[in-house]
């Protein structure tokens, strides 16, 4: 790849700009060489300033050029390498299609103390582009190539391709996610705080006194210091400082973070208190709580996400959490098309890879306003009661005794029961096949019962003291879990599992885990016999009362499958 010398300069120039949306107008700047055939433009009208090729952005913070749609406050906030990508938070919450988005790599190649400090510079296509919060939105890059640590964002406006080129005066440090305060809720008089790094014990709770909470910088300057009153594996409890306890509204937008006490260093922070209203408007809490929702964490699991949440609204779920860990296919169209039928439900963006237990505890504490009971269960998990009636799950819930505090329902696993294709009336309908026994539970849990530490290990949470599980007769209910589905399905799911306690199934470690396919070995190719695999009975209750009850008497169709288009 070749690489052009850029120029940075502090003092905008008005004519300058114009030039560059003028060059960019003509052409589209998804690959380098046109970037560099506008470089050379660019610097054949201006060699008063330069002796070589070179351009000069304006400056961060110079307001854009009136022509573009664009807000003048979008900048990059925070830059986080992942394995795969780089996160960016940008300073927006107004999420921009990807295609207006470029991603910039540069690199300084000389003396920065120089008037005019020269850059390499590359531009890629921005992977993806999502909401985030109330302050940001997030940008996803591909990693940059060894030289290039640094990555901005340069865009355009639709009609005029505007192309208003922007570095930072002074790059901002780029995170590792290996170490990173990446998210804090408040929670009556704490605030929770989100932590990668802290190399806490895993599955256990963990002694909160060797921890310390951080919270700013207030005035621009200043942290608060407090006591970590739980922590827990990712997750840590803080005392707030008494300044935004007297006045929850000021702590909109303060950074937090978390220290060992015996090394002093922070974590360093893209967490920000106030991200979500749900959590500014704490003070008016809602008198009627809903009786029970259900949070999920979802990658690229559109297709059935319809069925699950319209045959559960009729077993009684009132509201829906769906954390998303970065899908890319149709999640999003699919969630605003039950919307408009009238299902309450909620995308939550949840790009934290491998943060599944942090998600959890993240969506009680959103729900624990609103819903008394919350359900953790997977968009491929089917409530099934053997006596079938609507609101049975919330019934059930409902009248509970108040020791109660999580309730844990066996799974079966379905096969992928004869099938070769994806069932297009629905996974409930298609996969009737079975493994005989019960594996695993999923749990329903009343959010405000729970450990402080907020404790969870594959789906079951630490209950405070005093309250207890209950487990749900088998012969009252269980989840049929559509497990195995057909390969390409499965193959998916593995290769990019949205559980966390299981390393890439093509690895060869973990092999006797039960989250693998028993017998599958480590390969990504189909078994010949993959189709009749875990088949042990065959189980059409579900089908079979779908299909009678749910059916329109007419076409046959299921409620999932009337399209709404
Ligand atoms: C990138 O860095 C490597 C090692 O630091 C160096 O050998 C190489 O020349 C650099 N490539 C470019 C294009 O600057
Ligand atoms: C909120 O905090 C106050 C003060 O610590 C406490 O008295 C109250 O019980 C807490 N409320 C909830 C719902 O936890
Ligand atoms: C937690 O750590 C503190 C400080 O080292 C120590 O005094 C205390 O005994 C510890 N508590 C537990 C339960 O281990
Ligand atoms: C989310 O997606 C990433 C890949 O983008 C994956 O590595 C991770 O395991 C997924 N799940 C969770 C819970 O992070
Ligand atoms: C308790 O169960 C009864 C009978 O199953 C049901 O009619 C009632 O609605 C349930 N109560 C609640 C609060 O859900």
């Amino acid at each position: 790849m070749s690489i052009t010398h850029i120029v940075m300069d502090s003092s905008p120039d008005q004519t300058r700009k114009r030039n560059q949306n003028q060059t960019l107008a003509q052409k589209s700047l998804f690959l380098y060489f046109s970037f560099l055939f506008f470089l050379l433009f660019f610097s054949s009208s201006h060699h008063s300033f330069y002796s070589h090729t070179s351009l000069q952005p304006s400056a961060f913070a110079t307001p854009y050029s009136t022509t573009t749609k664009l807000p003048v406050s979008l900048y990059v906030h925070d830059r986080i390498l992942f394995p795969d990508h780089v996160l960016l938070t940008l300073s927006n919450p107004q999420v921009f299609p990807p295609h207006k988005l470029h991603c910039l790599y540069y690199i300084l190649i000389n003396n920065p103390a120089l008037s005019n400090p020269v850059y390499d510079v590359l531009v890629r296509p921005v992977l993806s582009t999502d909401r985030y919060d109330e302050f940001r939105s997030i940008a996803r890059c591909p990693l940059p190539s060894r030289n290039f640590s640094a990555v901005e964002l340069s865009w355009r406006d639709g009609d005029n391709d505007n192309q208003p080129f922007r570095f930072p005066v002074k790059p901002t440090a780029q995170h590792s996610f290996d170490m990173l305060a990446y998210e804090v809720a408040l929670d009556n008089d704490t605030a929770v705080i989100f932590v990668k790094g802290l190399n806490l014990r895993p599955h256990k709770i963990s002694n909160a006194s060797l921890l310390r909470c951080h919270f700013g910088p207030q005035n621009g300057a200043f942290w608060f210091t407090t006591k970590a009153v739980a922590a827990a594996q990712e997750v840590v409890r803080c005392e707030l400082p008494q300044s935004i306890q007297n006045n929850p509204h000021k702590a909109r937008g303060i950074s937090a973070t978390v220290s060992h006490v015996r090394d002093e260093a922070m974590i360093p922070s893209v967490a920000k208190i106030g991200g979500y209203r749900e959590e500014i408007n704490r003070g008016n809490k809602k008198k009627n709580k809903l009786e029970l929702c259900a949070c999920t964490m979802v990658w690229n699991q559109a297709r059935a996400m319809k069925e699950w949440v319209m045959y559960h609204a009729w077993l009684g779920v009132e509201k829906w959490f769906i954390y998303d860990n970065n899908s890319d296919d149709e999640i999003d169209h699919v969630v605003r098309e039950l919307e408009v039928k009238g299902y309450n439900i909620n995308r939550v963006a949840w790009p934290w890879i491998k943060s599944q237990e942090a998600g959890f505890s993240h969506c009680s504490l959103r729900a624990k306003e609103e819903c008394k009971w919350v359900g953790f269960f997977d968009v491929d998990e089917f409530f099934y009661f053997n006596e079938m009636r609507r609101n049975a799950l919330i019934s059930i819930v409902g009248n509970l005794s108040n020791s109660i505090a999580e309730i844990r329902t066996g799974c079966l696993n379905f096969g992928p029961s004869g099938l070769r294709t994806h069932p297009r009336n629905g996974v409930s309908v298609g996969y009737t096949c079975r493994l005989r026994t019960p594996e695993r539970h999923k749990s329903i849990i009343r959010p405000d019962l729970l450990h402080v530490s907020l404790l969870n290990v594959v789906h079951h949470f630490e209950l405070k003291e005093g309250f207890r599980s209950l487990n749900m007769p088998q012969s009252v209910a269980v989840i049929n879990h559509y497990k195995y589905q057909i390969w390409e399905i499965f193959k998916a799911k593995f290769f990019r599992r949205v559980a966390t306690y299981v390393v890439d199934w093509k690895e060869d470690a973990n092999i006797g885990s039960k989250d693998r396919a028993p017998g599958l070995g480590t390969e990504a190719i189909e078994p010949r016999d993959w189709r009749l695999r875990f088949c042990e009975v065959w189980d059409t209750r579900l089908r079979d009362f779908l299909l009678s009850s749910f059916a329109d008497r007419e076409t046959g169709l299921l409620p999932w499958e009337r399209s709404s288009e």
